[in-house]
């Protein structure tokens, strides 16, 4: 049963990305709502672009929403042969459908990216269907809002696991395989939240810190195998996850984080999946141990007032 937002029975739990601080400190100048200069809508893979992935393997997790789903469609598009895991096999099969039926190459299962099991079986139909893999998002993450002394055991340890935990499995996995094959890209989905604190988000931030160090941590070690290792930091992005956090107030909820960010909007799921694209291909060949923030301006700012107005 799917409710207003698009979840299914029991999905509540388990949103990724939204940061309680854009709902803004009063010192934060607010910034006007602007709407993204170019059209992000994807393009069929029939109008795919200059086959940047052609002939590659690309798993991405949490690939039935979001950023998962605009990136599993972006991998299509540039030529690559897709697994789409998600925990909701109805997304995935429905992100799956899209891209065949506009010509992409596109296979799906439903799994638990925090659950070894999930993960081997993620791997195993990637090498099952297609005979090898070149690339690995690494993009579930789950976010539960509460203070820090207010946080039970079991949330702490739900976010930690489906946040860390699965990038952790997910590059342990893979790796073998990619060493193998003498080479291979591991993105994962970290945050801005893992470069800062946010007010009800510290099992979140603690994750996403922790992705973008052990990201630094297994590029270092596998460099010397050719296979390159990153992350990507979005802000705020318009996903599932504003309606889900935002409820009856999620129109308002966007608004204020698209205030949050200097170019005055928040950025779409495609704007990150181009960045993850990067990534992956061999344009960023020298590009290694990279926590690449995308995040129209946010962490630019140091959080203080705007000097002129006190002068006044
Ligand atoms: N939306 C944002 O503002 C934002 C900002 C920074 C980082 N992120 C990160 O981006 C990633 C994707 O977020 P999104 O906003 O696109 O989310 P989304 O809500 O649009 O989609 C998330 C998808 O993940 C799936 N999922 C949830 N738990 C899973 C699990 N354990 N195993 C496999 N799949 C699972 C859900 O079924 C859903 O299809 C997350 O890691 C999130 O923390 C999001």
């Amino acid at each position: 049963m799917a409710d207003r937002a698009g979840l299914e029975k029991g999905e509540e739990r388990g949103v990724g990305g939204w940061s309680e601080h854009m709902v803004l400190p009063t010192y934060v100048r607010l910034h006007s709502y602007r709407p993204p200069t170019s059209d992000p809508r994807p393009l069929s893979c029939e109008e795919s672009m200059s086959g940047k992935l052609d002939g590659r393997i690309a798993i991405v997790t949490a690939g039935g929403s979001g950023i998962g789903a605009a990136t599993a469609r972006r991998f299509a598009q540039e030529g690559a042969s897709v697994v789409i895991a998600d925990l909701s096999g109805k997304r995935a099969e429905e992100v799956t459908a899209g891209i065949t039926t506009s010509g992409g190459k596109a296979v799906c299962l439903k799994m638990d990216a925090a659950d070894p099991e999930g993960v081997h079986a993620t791997i195993k139909l990637a090498l099952d269907t297609y005979g090898r893999l070149d690339v690995m998002f690494n993009n579930a993450g789950a976010a539960e809002v509460a203070l820090l002394d207010e946080t039970s055991l079991e949330s702490w340890n739900h976010v930690l696991a489906v946040t860390w935990t699965s990038t952790f499995l997910g590059m342990k996995y893979c790796l073998p395989i990619m060493r193998k094959q003498g080479k291979g890209a591991i993105i994962n989905t970290a945050s801005i939240s893992g470069t800062g604190g946010d007010y009800g988000l510290s099992s979140y931030n603690a994750a996403k810190a922790g992705v973008i160090n052990l990201t630094r941590s297994a590029a270092l070690e596998n460099a010397k195998h050719n296979i390159r290792i990153n992350c990507v930091c979005p802000g705020a992005i318009n996903t599932r996850a504003a309606q889900i956090l935002g409820k009856e107030r999620a129109d308002e909820f966007r608004r204020l984080q698209g205030q949050a960010h200097p170019l005055g909007r928040m950025g779409e799921p495609e704007e990150i999946a181009n960045t993850v694209l990067f990534l992956a291909s061999d344009e960023a060949s020298f590009i290694t141990g990279a926590a690449i923030v995308v995040d129209g301006g946010v962490t630019a700012h140091t959080g203080l007032p705007d000097i002129r107005r006190l002068q006044r």
